[in-house]
Formats: C-alpha cells, structure tokens, sequence
C-alpha cells in the first residue's frame, strides 16, 4: 500500500477486488435461492471500474439518479439489470426512465399519477414504507413514520386505485429500511421483511420483491459482522413458505452497497503537520472530509493505521484534515503512536459512501483511485486537477 503512495500520490483511493469479490460470493452463497438477484447499491461507491467488476460477478444495478443509469449502462448493465428507485423526482426524469426501459420504483402517490398519465397500461413497482426502520445512526434510518421514503402501507388502498385508474400492472414492491445493519438489528430487518412480505399479498400480479439494501460491517474494532449464514437460512425459509402462500414463483431482489465495498476500500494520506498544543494533539494530513465525510457527517468511525511505522508508544491524537471548518477531522482523540510528517496513514473500511460523497469544497481536487486485482495495481480515476475545477 505505502507503495501506491510512492506511485500515484496521496490522497488516495485503493481497492482490493479480491474482497469485492468475496463479499458478492459470501452473500450470493448465503441468500441461496434460485430467483434472487443481488443488485448493487451503485450510490456507494459509482466508479465505473467498481461496476464492471461487479457486473462480471453477476450483480445487477440499483440506482437513484439518471448519472447512476447512465454509468450503469456504461457498464455494461442491461436496462433489465438496472432497478432505479425515485426520491422526489421529476417528470422528465421518469420520461427519460420509462424511455431507457429502466424498472421503477415509485415513491409515492403522485409519482403513480405522474407515471400514469406517462405510460398508462404498464407495468410499474412500489417502494412501501411499511412503518418500520433501523440503521446504526439516525441519519440512515429509511423507513417508519419519520422518513420521507416510500408510500406510507396506510395508503396502498389509495396507491392501487390510482395504479387501476391508469391501467398499470403493479409487478413490483420494494422497501429499504436504513442502512449499516448489525447482529442487534437483525431481528427488525426479519420484521420488516415479513411485514413487507403481509403487504404482498395485496397485490396480485407480482413479479419481483425487493428487500432493500442495509447490510452493515464491523467499522469499530468491538463490533461483530451480521452473521450472514443464519440471515441467509431465515430469508431462504421466510421466501419458500411465502412463495407457497402467494402461489407462484417469484423473484426477490436485495439491493447491498455497504457490504459490497466498504471493506475492500483504504484512503491513503499523508501527514503534513503535527500540532503539540498543551492540552490536544493535532495529526494533520493532506485530505478532509472533501474527500470521506462520514465522521464529519454521522460520527463514524473508521479504523487507522501507519503504514510508514509501527509500535511505539500510543498518544491521544485527532488526526485532522485541510478543510477550514472544525467538522474536519477522520478520527477524535484516537490513540497513536505518534507519526512523523510525511507519514501513509491508512483509513479503512472507506470503499463505501467514500469517494461517491465526496465534493471540491474549498475548492480542493479529488483523490485519484486505484484497483488492485490479481496483485496488480490499475488506475481506475485520474486525480482530479484544480485547473479542471475552476473551468467550469
Ligand atoms: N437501496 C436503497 C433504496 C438505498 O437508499 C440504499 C442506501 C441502499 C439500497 C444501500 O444501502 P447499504 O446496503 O449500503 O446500507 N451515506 C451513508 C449511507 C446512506 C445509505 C443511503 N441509502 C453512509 O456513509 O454510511
């Protein structure tokens, strides 16, 4: 890793395929049923190097945005392998979708009206806020009274008279209930399978049901993975004894980010200051949260490590970026032997919600990224160049 620094600079984004690849493998063994599609989450991390691997593995694509189609198909995805789920979108974007031939997920009462009055007669899914949520900060909580996603389960009545109104087939429900889902949270993410699963059954003519996303990883060292074989023997048996209720065989639809990349990604920086003040240690280094927003933003906590000296004795640093606001730091009174300026440090775990959050503020250029497969280091991002950002 130190010499990726050396080769391509730092800040860097580096990517291990191998563990991609093992998670798509760990997670596609698990949720071992014949009609279950695992399709990437592609907000978590839209390198187009990232999508192609992942579509040769044999993931489809779950997207929020028209940029998030048009990579995928860019890809490679096919628009049947692309699941597109809307968050207040407009009009010309769902014509641009319906066009494209991409399945959507309608959000609400009026998107089935605006879908409707689009392209009366076809077939169309529902994303259902069944009143249940969970995730490891508030902010990744998307289900339940509090969240603006979906349409409210108290209003399906309503949703399928307006699905009638414009002769549309609803072949489709899906929900995503919150994201970073752990051992503790397993229970509510069953629950809201189950419910969601009560709530199928009011519509007859479904093809596919789709689970969401929100599989968590372990950020923090006393944190556990969710334990993906018993997951996986539940959702398989909770599949099969509804499939026997609802009379026909259908698809099922799960739609991880997280789970995929998270692990599989490293932010290399490089110290540039050290301040000893008398009562804090500040370890600046050469990034911030323009370019992983994560602690800043939800108080994450991403493991790190020097990669240019080990042992010695631990102090209490911050290790802080070269953002001009206080919300700039990747770790808070963390103990660390002490670095020397021009020190790799290494923070971990930031494949997902990493790059993909990333902005210029401060007008400051982006990382470049690197994939590493089969022991091979391959530039999959340029690093962005000031010159490129003043342009526009
Ligand atoms: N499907 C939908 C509709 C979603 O909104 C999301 C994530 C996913 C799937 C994938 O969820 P995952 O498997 O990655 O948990 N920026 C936050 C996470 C926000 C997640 C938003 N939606 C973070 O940095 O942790």
């Amino acid at each position: 890793m130190k010499s990726l620094v050396k080769k391509y600079g730092a800040p860097l984004y580096v990517y291990e395929a191998r563990v991609i690849k093992d998670r798509y493998q760990k997670l596609a063994k698990n949720l071992n049923h014949p009609r279950l599609r695992i399709h990437y989450a592609v907000k978590a991390n839209s390198n187009l190097e990232i999508l192609r691997y992942l579509r040769k593995l044999g993931a489809g694509a779950e997207t929020v945005s028209l940029g998030e189609v048009l990579i995928s198909l860019k890809a490679g995805f096919k628009p049947k392998d692309i699941i597109y789920t809307c968050s207040n979108i407009t009009k010309e974007e769902l014509e641009t979708l319906n066009k494209r031939k991409i399945r959507v997920n309608l959000d609400s009462l009026n998107q089935i009206k605006m879908w409707g009055e689009l392209a009366p007669g076809t077939s169309i899914s529902f994303r259902v806020n069944q009143g249940i949520g969970a995730g490891n900060h508030h902010h990744f909580i998307t289900g339940g009274p509090e969240s603006k996603f979906g349409i409210d389960v108290r209003q399906i009545n309503k949703a399928l008279a307006l699905a009638k109104k414009y002769k549309l087939t609803v072949n489709g429900i899906q929900q995503h209930i919150g994201s970073g889902i752990l051992n503790e949270n397993k229970k509510i993410f069953i629950e809201a399978m189950m419910a969601l699963l009560h709530t199928a059954r009011r519509f007859p003519d479904l093809e596919f049901i789709d689970f969401g996303g929100g599989i968590g990883i372990p950020y923090r060292p006393n944190e556990k993975p969710l334990d993906l074989n018993r997951l996986g023997r539940s959702v398989v048996k909770i599949l099969k004894e509804f499939e026997a209720v609802y009379g026909r065989k259908l698809n099922f639809v799960f739609e991880p980010g997280r789970y995929l990349i998270a692990e599989a990604g490293t932010l290399l920086v490089t110290v540039t200051d050290i301040k000893i003040n008398p009562s804090k240690v500040f370890i600046g280094v050469n990034s911030g949260f323009n370019h992983l927003i994560r602690p800043a933003m939800y108080d994450s906590y991403h493991e790190i490590v020097n990669l240019s000296r080990q042992g010695g004795k631990k102090i209490k640093a911050s290790i802080v970026g070269n953002i001009c606001e206080s919300a700039d730091f990747f770790a808070k009174d963390r103990p660390i032997p002490l670095p020397k300026i021009g020190d790799a440090l290494a923070i971990l775990n930031a494949g997902a919600y990493g790059f993909s959050m990333s902005s210029n503020y401060n007008l400051r250029p982006r990382p470049a990224e690197v994939l590493i497969e089969a022991n091979r280091a391959r530039l999959i991002r340029r690093r962005e160049k000031v010159e490129t950002i003043i342009k526009n």
